[in-house]
């Protein structure tokens, strides 16, 4: 397999070498609480923590503790200490989804906006411990809201815009948020989605009586009605707000922000990220896997929805006192040339984006890419799934015409931050492997009875000790957290992919072992999907599974049965597909949807998935043994049905 070196004139300028990873890392998992004291001294500390780890993944004795008797605002780390040493350098620099509109935030502004709604939100009554949902565009404010909470010690709960009301609701009450920040609405691609009617509507929903105040963002200036006790314009809250916002001394185990993510079973869980571990794991991986220099200019396309925009858009580039540009928009408007366009206009150095917008910019060919000259940029990164071959050869030929290595990051919104990489200039290139552990992190591929495998394997990827960037539980269900993630591998942790690694030692992510879906780069369960179908009043019953998509690596394929009397239809098809997306958002579309009359199923009654993955990648060969199946001409009418579909 061939592998790419990286240029001398890389290599002259690198932060690391191969030799110094490979010491470091030796020394970080030899002496992996040694490292972590000396990492975490590149954090402002109110109080210097002693203890530096506290680890213990027996369930009868569990602990995940990081710095635990350190004190820090993550806030004062994010801003003051820049504003100290260089007010006026851009923080953010935000580029609207229409071409004609950007704006450049220093660290000065951005601390001052930070603390007068930081003021704002004390005088609100927002005290430290209390939840604040975030369900806003890719706007300044988005950030400016999440360092606020973290200012005052609340806890933030970002919600991606393209969620529906209920799946907005849901996290509401889960978190039971004191406050939702939120805009009129948002754009992107020139169409306008009602943020702020959406969080209306959710507020209708039984639970979310925890509300107290929803704060507006004047985006686009569409009128909306505003009920006068609980809506308050973000604008004229900050206007008349104190610039003097003490940072609140939070402990390094205070939760810092909840995540909701997919699971393979049930509701989405708020995963727990705490303050010291976190924000000791985002801004050492990010001045690591980057080859951060204090001239960068680092564009992450992430939406700040998703794990990615939390840890290297916002957190990651400002503890480290980076320019970070933050997006609107979609790659595709006003043409597929939009993301060259934007790296020329804001001398973007550093590019990290999904393998999804990859493949659908090359699918559009390379005219577009080469309208602009992209001379700033000196290195690339992939994110959030899987990237085949033929599309990294393209993001390293034609976007980085053949001078910027590639960092293919391997993470979890679990983890906090990226485990596995390639960092630049430690190792030659494979396209398609996330190659290395980061420092002090400890991969391991087991079988399935969890015996370790050693030298070349496949099997299933576990950690087998902890980093700081660690998440600490699932909000209000410790125990689902200990059972999700520590039972399978007895002392693991278990991520739920599956890895190869080479005859060299390199990691190479196989995808889900279990039933997450992974579209466009976004989780899925496809539980999740399921139950959303069930709610449809003519289905009786479902099964999801992913299917091979050209765009999407992974699309979502639906077998539905009917309730008796319903009449199939491609109506109804189009009906049911709305109403999933109506329940989730637009993210959950279904690809294929097969109305069928059974589902495979075991004399036990559990479905064999495989057959249905098979099915939908229209492999109709070699469906294995279906003997096991209760009544197994099931599968003729399968294989009809889908073979029928267009
Ligand atoms: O399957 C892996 C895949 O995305 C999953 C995590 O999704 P999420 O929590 O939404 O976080 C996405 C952003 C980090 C993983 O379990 N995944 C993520 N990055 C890669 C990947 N698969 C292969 N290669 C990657 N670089």
């Amino acid at each position: 397999m061939k592998s790419y070196p990286h240029s001398a004139e890389f290599a002259a300028k690198a932060n690391t070498t191969p030799q110094k990873y490979a010491e470091t890392y030796q020394e970080s998992v030899e002496n992996n609480e040694a490292f972590w004291a000396k990492r975490a001294e590149w954090i402002d500390w109110i109080k210097k923590p002693t203890k530096i780890k506290n680890v213990n993944y027996d369930l009868n004795n569990f602990s995940i503790k990081w710095f635990e008797d350190g004190e820090l605002n993550l806030s004062v780390n994010c801003l003051d200490r820049h504003v100290a040493e260089n007010p006026y350098k851009p923080a953010i620099i935000w580029e609207g989804d229409h071409p004609s509109l950007h704006k450049i935030i220093s660290y000065k502004e951005l601390h001052s906006e930070v603390c007068r709604l930081g003021s704002a939100l004390r005088r609100k009554g927002v005290k430290k411990g209390d939840r604040v949902t975030i369900y806003l565009p890719m706007i300044p404010e988005a950030a400016v809201a999440m360092l606020a909470c973290a200012r005052i010690g609340a806890v933030h709960s970002l919600v991606f815009g393209g969620f529906s009301t209920d799946s907005l609701a849901s996290r509401i009450i889960d978190s039971q948020s004191k406050i939702v920040i939120t805009a009129d609405e948002s754009v992107r691609g020139g169409k306008h989605t009602p943020l702020k009617q959406n969080v209306d509507r959710a507020l209708d929903h039984d639970g979310t009586e925890c509300v107290e105040k929803v704060i507006v963002v004047y985006r686009t200036g569409e009128s909306i009605p505003m009920s006068g006790r609980r809506d308050i314009w973000y604008h004229n809250l900050i206007d008349n707000a104190s610039e003097d916002c003490p940072p609140e001394p939070m402990n390094a185990e205070d939760p810092l922000f909840l995540l909701y993510t997919s699971g393979s079973t049930g509701k989405p869980k708020g995963v727990v990220h705490t303050t010291g571990g976190y924000l000791t794991y985002a801004l050492s991986t990010f001045r690591d896997v980057f080859d951060i220099k204090d001239n960068d200019v680092f564009w992450c396309t992430a939406d700040v929805g998703w794990v990615t925009g939390h840890t290297y858009v916002v957190y990651g580039p400002l503890a480290n006192g980076t320019t970070t540009v933050m997006f609107e928009g979609v790659p595709q408007y006003p043409d597929w040339a939009r993301i060259g366009h934007i790296v020329d206009k804001h001398d973007v150095t550093i590019l990290y984006t999904a393998p999804t917008a990859i493949r659908a910019m090359m699918k559009e060919g390379d005219d577009y890419v080469r309208k602009s000259n992209r001379s700033s940029l000196r290195l690339l990164g992939s994110v959030g799934e899987p990237i085949n071959p033929e599309a990294w050869n393209w993001y390293y030929n034609v976007v980085g015409e053949g001078r910027c290595p590639i960092v293919d990051t391997w993470w979890q919104t679990e983890t906090g931050g990226i485990l596995m990489t390639p960092i630049p200039n430690t190792v030659d290139l494979k396209p398609g492997s996330a190659m290395n552990p980061l420092y002090g992190v400890m991969p391991a591929i087991v079988d399935a009875e969890g015996a370790e495998l050693t030298g070349a394997a496949e099997g299933n990827l576990i950690i087998k000790d902890s980093w700081p960037g660690q998440m600490r539980t699932i909000w209000g269900d410790h125990k689902r957290f200990l059972e999700t993630y520590f039972s399978t591998y007895p002392g693991a942790y278990f991520t739920g992919d599956g890895a190869l690694r080479d005859e060299d030692g390199h990691y190479w992510i196989t995808g889900r072992v279990d039933d997450v879906l992974n579209v466009s780069g976004h989780r899925l369960g496809t539980a999740e999907i399921e139950s959303a179908l069930v709610s449809h009043p003519s289905v009786a019953e479902a099964a999801i599974v992913g299917m091979p998509h050209e765009l999407k690596g992974q699309g979502v394929a639906a077998y539905v049965i009917l309730k008796s009397g319903e009449e199939p239809s491609e109506m109804l098809k189009g009906e049911i597909n709305r109403h999933v997306r109506g329940e989730i958002g637009p993210i959950a579309n279904l690809d294929s949807l097969y109305l069928v009359e059974a589902l495979p199923k075991t004399r036990s009654g559990k479905i064999m998935r495989r057959i249905l993955r098979k099915l939908a990648a229209h492999e109709f060969e070699g469906l294995g043994d279906t003997s096991t199946l209760a009544e197994p001409e099931v599968v003729d009418n399968l294989i009809n049905v889908v073979k029928a579909d267009k």
